[in-house]
């Protein structure tokens, strides 16, 4: 939700700037703005895109060594140019960029209208800047004190930049349950959102904890708390290149990320699996194992494509390690008065490890003594740091907005417990345990197979590209993946598509399906293939459209359904590995079809850090 990018050093920071909200763009993409700290503190931002940005800014005098800039995705006021970031403060004190909600807003907002200040925009970022500004000019005080002082009057949360025209030698940033990081260069420092934009300059970074102020000029770079206590900031080197984050000859990221998944899943069980395929190895559960082995029940908590993640977890855990589990969305458990005890382990998954609901049931399950522990992606984020222990994924950077590598590995990580908290609690015999590690091996040459077939699932898409509504059914480990199926459709197709246990057609969304309705039948060969034939058959009779996915040489489904789309057979605990692929290839063939922006689809964000 929103990116921020500033930068203080040597360089012209206008294409450091625009550069890095480009990589952001992902977070939020409804409006974009810049501001250089040079003779005049210009700011040039607008609706769209930070191509319309970069329009706005050609031919203008945009030059300077230190400046920040903002994409926006909405919380307060309409995307409109007035609303975009940065905000200036009312007597041109101060200049802000911020990402997140500050609650108390109407109030403060009220107060400094008493002052005499007046407000340019809806958003609640100009009544903190204006409310920095307000305690500066008052106190007399220094910028830094002002913004930390400020910080002590707001509730909500805040990743937040800010620039002082008195004191333009020095960018301040602050951190509470918004994300931010810092580039450390040679007389150079970079602040943003996430380090995509940093690592084409520096690879040594600070990840900004909850309460930290950061001050930063050109030559040197001070962590304090909000309190003005100094701290000693921890500096991180990042494992990630500058090809990761590009597309790569890939039309969009959400197609380079699908491809990648047999490479990804490899990077997720890299050095965890022994060669000889007789353990598995996590090394960031290595403290709650105990617990985790003994556990009486274990909480799932995520939202969207990481729920559907969770709810695989479930089938996995259940069925491998027999642990009870239940699978919550994030923003239920959160505010529905859950029952936690101090022995239930809680795992937290999440690709960007920032998502405000997530992090809010973690800070939950903490306080009633449960153990939490994260299936993260991005290395460093807020709930990996917020959890006693935990996996991460190791995907790779996500960039695209419809989550599809990061699903897989989440996936697989859930298997890599799965075994071996069965294997711990001698649920699982030896020879069964090797035989799955060894199938789980196969799964990335199995992905390849599918990717191999993608213009058999782009001809699938030229023929239903213009449907109005999709079905997506499937059984047992299929359920979850028809939902992910359905979401991945319409997040970024915009067609109405709902997934549903393929059992409970007959109680309801039966009576939606006539001669125009697709439905995709997730239907490989496992123990409830019988069942899901009759499925088919139930819809044949209505006269819908059925999408089969089969196992490869499947004859009985093949003379019955209108299309089949053939994977490759692999045990039924790890099929939602594979026939998610085709799913996501569908989606994305169909949303490129019908002209609709696959990696930046509307009203979307990448990370959801407000909930
Ligand atoms: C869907 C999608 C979202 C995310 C959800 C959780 O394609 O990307 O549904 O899965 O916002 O995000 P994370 O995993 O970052 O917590």
């Amino acid at each position: 939700m929103c990116g921020i990018v500033g930068y203080i050093g040597y360089r012209e920071a206008c294409p450091v700037v625009v550069n890095g909200l480009k990589r952001l763009e992902y977070r939020g993409y409804d409006s974009a703005g810049i501001s250089l700290l040079n003779t005049d503190a210009g700011i040039y931002k607008c609706k769209g895109k930070v191509s319309d940005l970069e329009k706005v800014i050609e031919g203008n005098p945009v030059s300077g060594n230190m400046g920040m800039g903002h994409t926006r995705w909405a919380t307060h006021g309409e995307p409109n140019d007035m609303n975009a970031h940065p905000h200036s403060s009312f007597k041109g004190h101060f200049i802000a960029v911020h990402n997140g909600i500050i609650e108390n807003y109407g109030k403060l907002k009220k107060r400094l209208k008493e002052e005499g200040y007046d407000f340019k925009s809806e958003t609640d970022t100009e009544v903190l800047v204006n409310l920095i500004e307000y305690i500066y000019l008052k106190w007399e005080v220094e910028a830094e004190t002002a913004v930390r002082l400020a910080l002590t009057k707001v509730e909500g949360a805040y990743g937040l930049v800010v620039m002082c025209t008195d004191e333009n030698d020095k960018m301040i940033a602050a951190r509470k349950s918004s994300p931010l990081v810092i580039g450390i260069g040679e007389r150079e420092y970079f602040i943003a959102s996430d380090a995509t934009p940093l690592v084409e300059y520096t690879k040594n970074v600070v990840f900004l904890n909850d309460d930290d102020v950061a001050i930063v000029s050109r030559d040197e770079f001070t962590l304090k708390t909000i309190e003005n206590d100094r701290l000693d900031p921890e500096i991180h080197e990042l494992d990630l290149e500058v090809g990761d984050i590009d597309k790569n000859g890939y039309d969009h990221f959400m197609l380079k990320e699908i491809f990648e998944q047999s490479r990804s899943i490899h990077d997720t069980f890299r050095g965890r699996i022994t060669p000889e395929m007789d353990g598995i190895r996590l090394g960031g559960l290595y403290h709650a194992l105990p617990s985790l082995v003994k556990a009486k029940r274990i909480i799932i908590i995520s939202c969207g494509t990481s729920w559907h993640a969770g709810l695989v977890g479930e089938y996995l855990l259940e069925d491998m390690a027999r642990i009870p589990v239940e699978v919550e969305y994030a923003s239920e458990f959160r505010y529905r008065n859950p029952v936690l005890y101090k022995d239930d382990i809680v795992i937290a998954i999440s690709q960007s490890g920032e998502t405000a609901d997530t992090l809010a049931a973690i800070k939950l399950a903490k306080e009633s003594g449960a153990t939490v522990l994260g299936i993260c992606n991005v290395v460093g984020s807020s709930i990996s740091r917020e959890t006693h222990g935990g996996v991460y994924t190791h995907a790779g950077p996500e960039i695209g907005v419809a989550s599809t590598k990061a699903f897989t590995a989440q996936v697989t990580v859930l298997a890599m417990m799965s075994l071996l908290l069965g294997r711990e609690r001698n649920v699982i015999e030896d020879t069964e345990y090797v035989s799955l590690i060894k199938e789980l091996r196969e799964i990335p040459g199995k992905i390849e197979t599918i990717l191999s077939l993608n213009d058999e699932f782009k001809r699938f898409a030229g023929l239903y590209k213009d449907a109005l509504n999709f079905l997506y059914l499937g059984r047992g480990y299929c359920f979850p993946v028809a939902l992910e199926g359905a979401l991945k459709l319409k997040e970024i197709s915009y067609i109405h598509a709902e997934g549903y246990p393929a059992a409970e057609m007959k109680h309801g969304p039966i009576a939606l399906i006539d001669e125009n309705m697709p439905v995709v039948v997730l239907s490989p060969k496992n123990g409830s293939y019988d069942k899901i034939v009759s499925n088919i058959q139930e819809i044949k009779a209505r006269k819908g459209i059925v999408i089969a996915v089969v196992n490869e040489g499947d004859n009985v489904i093949k003379e019955m359904a209108d299309h089949v789309l053939e994977i490759p057979k692999t045990r039924e605990l790890f099929s939602a590995l594979l026939t998610v692929v085709p799913l996501q290839l569908l989606s994305y063939h169909i949303a490129v079809m019908r002209d609709c922006n696959v990696d930046q689809p509307r009203n979307l964000a990448k990370a959801v850090t407000v909930e």
